[in-house]
């Protein structure tokens, strides 16, 4: 049994933001109280044995769960695999992390969502659940057997990486997901619009001589899937929205009562096209990096609620393949070991964004959404959670990564504030930055 000991718990599930003594038994949150005596926590322990953590000037919350990781395998496995994905996912304060379907090959059937969900079993950390895709072959235009696959586990549906260019497959998608309950995963991108553009097109694109790729390649298909989501009443959920354009249209979709979430990166909140140098692809990802304007608008899309989540878009490749010149590079940032301490670094602690926000948006609100096991600290709830110290100094360097991935733009940069232990249904995996 654990006893944590006056520790801030952050559970916006139960509106606590206050410190707090909390117990843990047989992987479950046992109690959260005010404060707890010897006598009472031995009462409740019957005998067990009782590890006490002083929780004082740390945060408790419940484990982030991300909807947008890119673990690679099945065949990619030279970039990362589903151990050392889920790995870096409880490094990061990460409990359970959705796979995207885009593997090689790709999850379009029950036996390949078995596969991936026994795999991340197996590595027994955090918890995985596989994407499916929403065609088969992600070729765009015949459906996958959705039932059949929601009943091998599949947590929902996406071709992400690429988007589903025939709207009437996409209305199709929607229409039949209904029957399971699980929402479609959009990524939205125009592919004609789109090209062969490397970055976000603009001033910063023309003063790098870099081809650039309109911020209308997205919102015209978050426009195209908001009305579609509308006519079918599906179930809509936009990944890594990333212009201003793309907010205000979610923002109007949702006052009609569509029935849609979105996610934003937190590459997106925290970086913009200007921070791009042609001679570094660290920053080369997909949907590309935006305007300052787009930023502030995601910010405040995050803020009010129009966005619903932040979710990574972990997106691990090798060494070899990030440092091609800039052109022929791959899209993608990997950001599980990062992305928490990153948002709480440039956006908590400057008071752009609250922590009881942030933990909303990662953790209550996917596992609302995704109807999932999780987020929150409910007593009865699993114990996944997430001891964070403010005062943690760490310099990111590649040989503490657990990820195979470098392509990171924190490299060599120094954090302060971390998570610092991580349980899973009550184990701890992660403990002073070491996974267990
Ligand atoms: O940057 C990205 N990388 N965006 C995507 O949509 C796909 C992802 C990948 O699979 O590498
Ligand atoms: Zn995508």
């Amino acid at each position: 049994m654990w006893w944590l000991k006056e520790v801030a718990v952050i559970d916006p599930s139960q509106t606590i933001s206050s410190p707090c003594d909390v117990l843990i038994k047989d992987g479950k949150v046992l109690d959260i109280a005010s404060s707890l005596t010897e006598v009472d926590v031995s009462a409740k322990a019957q005998g067990e044995a009782v590890e006490t953590i002083e929780g004082k000037g740390k945060f408790l919350f419940p484990g982030l769960i991300d909807v947008h990781t890119h673990l690679r395998e099945p065949g990619q496995e030279e970039k990362e695999d589903i151990l050392s994905g889920s790995r870096a996912a409880v490094r990061g304060g990460f409990t359970t992390i959705l796979a995207m379907a885009n593997t090689q090959p790709v999850i379009d059937k029950r036996a390949l969502i078995e596969f991936v969900r026994l795999q991340g079993e197996r590595a027994g950390y955090a918890h995985v659940l596989p994407i499916g895709t929403v065609t088969k072959g992600m070729q765009g235009s015949e459906l996958v057997e959705m039932a059949d696959m929601k009943e091998g586990g599949a947590a929902a549906f996406s071709d992400d990486g690429k988007n589903i260019q025939n709207a009437e497959v996409m209305r199709l998608a929607l229409e039949y997901a209904k029957l399971t309950g699980l929402p479609i995963i959009s990524h939205c991108e125009d592919k004609d619009l789109a090209g062969d553009g490397l970055m976000r097109r603009g001033l910063a694109s023309g003063r790098m001589g870099l081809r650039g790729i309109p911020g209308s390649a997205e919102s015209v298909i978050v426009g195209r899937d908001l009305i579609l989501a509308e006519e079918t009443r599906g179930k809509l959920h936009l990944a890594h929205i990333s212009t201003a354009e793309s907010v205000d249209l979610i923002r109007k979709a949702k006052a009609r009562g569509v029935d849609v979430t979105a996610e934003v990166n937190p590459h997106h909140l925290i970086f913009c096209d200007e921070d791009i140098k042609l001679n570094d692809t660290v920053l080369k990802v997909n949907p590309p990096l935006g305007s300052k304007e787009d930023r502030e608008a995601l910010i405040e899309g995050l803020k009010d609620g129009t966005i619903d989540m932040i979710a990574t878009d972990h997106a691990p490749h090798t060494q070899a393949e990030k440092t091609r010149p800039f052109a022929e590079a791959p899209f993608g940032i990997a950001s599980l070991e990062t992305a928490l301490s990153a948002v709480w670094q440039h956006l908590v602690v400057p008071g752009r964004l609250s922590l009881d926000r942030v933990v909303e948006a990662w953790s209550v609100s996917p596992a609302k959404r995704f109807g999932l096991n999780g987020g929150t600290l409910k007593p009865g709830a699993p114990a996944d959670m997430v001891l964070f110290d403010p005062d943690y100094k760490e310099v990111i360097k590649p040989a503490n990564l657990v990820s195979k991935a470098r392509n990171t733009p924190f490299l060599g940069k120094s954090f302060q504030g971390l998570p610092v232990m991580v349980w899973v249904e009550g184990r701890l995996v992660q403990k002073d930055r070491m996974v267990l």
